[in-house]
Formats: structure tokens, sequence, C-alpha cells
């Protein structure tokens, strides 16, 4: 699948109480809140504290695409708050299988949940989520769209690495048209004031409408490039995976190899004190040989899933709750 659900722009523009489907649902105080609370949901999760904030609440999963890191870390966080959990993590196990919508399925699931984390194929499945939906809707990835949730786990990592997010130089690496944990970062990331290098195969450039949107909303400071070595005098390297399972055509899957790669021999002729993220899962684009360098940081990054999403889920409904 690689349709959309179509919306409108305002559409997206809701309260934290009624869920997050788009990174722009959040102010840069909303985000910097939210940051600072994962710091404290650190440590709770470093002392294996079990907490009781949403002991009466339920969280549904619906999850009609593959996850690991997303599904079980909102799983993980969930519980360590205290609340309960239902859900799919294959959607041939639900009565999607008989022709149900989506709208139905939110409908009912509302009835049975507190709050509903989806991932779907389709861009703007979220929204299509959150128009039927009676209780908050959070976005775990919709096609190639947005994945808002993964971007404050991305600038939790760069803020413990380099104790600032802005004024940094980022290059994001990979299939940029695809990539929806791209788009969701690169607006976080121009809100925050970094310059950024976009460096993809021509054909997997980052859409243009983003791009133009990131410059005429925040007057981005942006490179656009082929060439992995224009990452080299970077901060920050966000590398991502060729999405082959969203490309439609030979020539998307002519442009996704070879792979670009970083190897041991690449880090060095970087900046020393360089990071390297990626949202994982990695493919080829990282060898296994930098995993022990401490420039490598995307294990740690996927770590700090449970105490961001703890912090995401608590803010989501403890606003609902203030405002019910
Ligand atoms: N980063 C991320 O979204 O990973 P999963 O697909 O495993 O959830």
């Amino acid at each position: 699948m690689n349709g959309s659900y179509s919306y409108t722009p305002g559409e997206t523009d809701v309260p934290i109480s009624k869920g997050l489907v788009s990174i722009r649902n959040l102010s840069k105080k909303q985000i910097e809140s939210l940051l600072d609370e994962s710091d404290r949901m650190l440590s709770f999760c470093r002392r294996k504290d079990k907490l009781d904030n949403l002991g009466n609440k339920i969280m549904a999963t619906l999850f009609y695409e593959p996850s690991t890191r997303t599904r079980l870390s909102f799983e993980s966080a969930m519980q360590r708050l205290g609340g309960g959990v239902i859900g799919f993590s294959d959607p041939r196990s639900s009565s999607v299988m008989k022709g149900e919508s989506l709208a139905d399925t939110i409908r009912i699931v509302s009835s049975y949940s507190d709050v509903i984390v989806i991932r779907h194929p389709e861009h703007g499945a979220a929204v299509e989520a959150l128009r039927n939906s009676t209780v908050p809707v959070i976005n775990a990835g919709d096609g190639i769209g947005e994945h808002p949730t993964q971007t404050i786990l991305d600038l939790f990592t760069i803020g413990k690495e380099k104790k600032k997010v802005s004024g940094l130089n980022i290059a994001i690496i990979g299939d940029l048209k695809n990539g929806r944990t791209t788009h969701s970062l690169s607006y976080a990331l121009s809100l925050f004031g970094n310059s950024l290098t976009f460096i993809s195969p021509k054909e997997l450039a980052m859409p243009d409408d983003i791009v133009a949107g990131l410059k005429s909303e925040f007057g981005t400071d942006m490179q656009i490039s082929d060439s992995i070595n224009d990452a080299k005098d970077a901060d920050v390297i966000y590398m991502t995976r060729m999405q082959k399972e969203r490309f439609t055509g030979k020539e998307d899957a002519e442009a996704g190899m070879p792979y670009y790669n970083i190897n041991a021999k690449f880090v060095s002729e970087s900046r020393n004190n360089v990071i390297i993220m990626h949202p994982l899962p990695r493919l080829a684009e990282l060898s296994p040989e930098i995993d022990s360098l401490p420039n490598s940081v995307y294990f740690k990054q996927a770590s700090y899933g449970v105490p961001v999403r703890m912090a995401i889920l608590d803010a989501v409904l403890n606003a609902n709750a203030s405002n019910a």
C-alpha cells in the first residue's frame, strides 16, 4: 500500500490533549518541556521504578505495519507508567482482514481505550484516525508522512550527546523522499535553528514542498547533495536506510542501489566528535565495525524510546485529564 488519506494542513493543528499526529502539533516550548520530562523519566527507567501516573489508563497499539522499536518502546513506556496495553501488531489478526475500514476500527477501539497509537502504511492515516476517535491519537508512522515521536527521541539523543539542540550542522542521509523520520526531524531541527545538509540519490531527494516550507517558515540554512562526502564536516550524521518497501518504480529501485555506507575509515575522516545516529533498523549503510566507536550512538538513541514515550504518553493523557 502506498496510498494516502487527504487532509488539510489545519487538521494536524491539534492540542496535545488530542494527541500527536504531526510534529507541527508541538511548539518549541512544548518540545523543550517533553525533553526535560524525558530526562526525568530516564532516571525512573534507570532505577527500574514503576510509576502509577497512568494506572487507570489503557493504550491501544494498532500497528498495520511492522515495528520493533516503536511498538515495544510504547508498550514498555505504558507499562512503566502503570497503564494497560491492548492492540495488534499484525492487521491480519484483526477484522481489517474482513474489510473493516480504518474509520470503523478506530470508532470501536476508541471505546476500548484511552489513547490510540497507530502505525499505518498510508500517509494521513493518523489524521483519519483522529477524525474518528473519541480518544487522543499518536502517530507512530504514517506511510511516507511523519514519525513525530521518533523526532522527540532523536532530539533527546542530540541534546544528551551535544548538550544542545540548536546551532548544529546536521547531515541527513539516505532515502529522504520516503523516509518519514527525516520529514518530521527536518521540521524540528529547523524550528531549533540548525543547519541541514540533505544527502540522497537525486531520485530519492527530500520532497520539494518540505524544502520550500522549511525555507519560507524558518529560513533554514540547507545544502542539498548526492555525495556522502558532504557529511564529513557535520556535528551530527543522521543516517537512514533505503525504504525499499515504498519504492514505486524502477527508477526508485535503481537509485536505491548501492547503499551509502559509513565505515571506520569514513568516521576517521569526519569531525572528531561527530555523532552517528540512525532511527534503525539499519541495513548495509552502517558497517558493524563502527558499532563500538564512541561516535556511534544509534543503539543508545533507540533505548531512549522508552523514557521519551513515557513523557509523551504522560503529557497527552494528563493534558486530557486536566481538560476533562
Ligand atoms: N525507528 C523505528 O521506527 O523503528 P521500528 O520500525 O522498529 O519501529
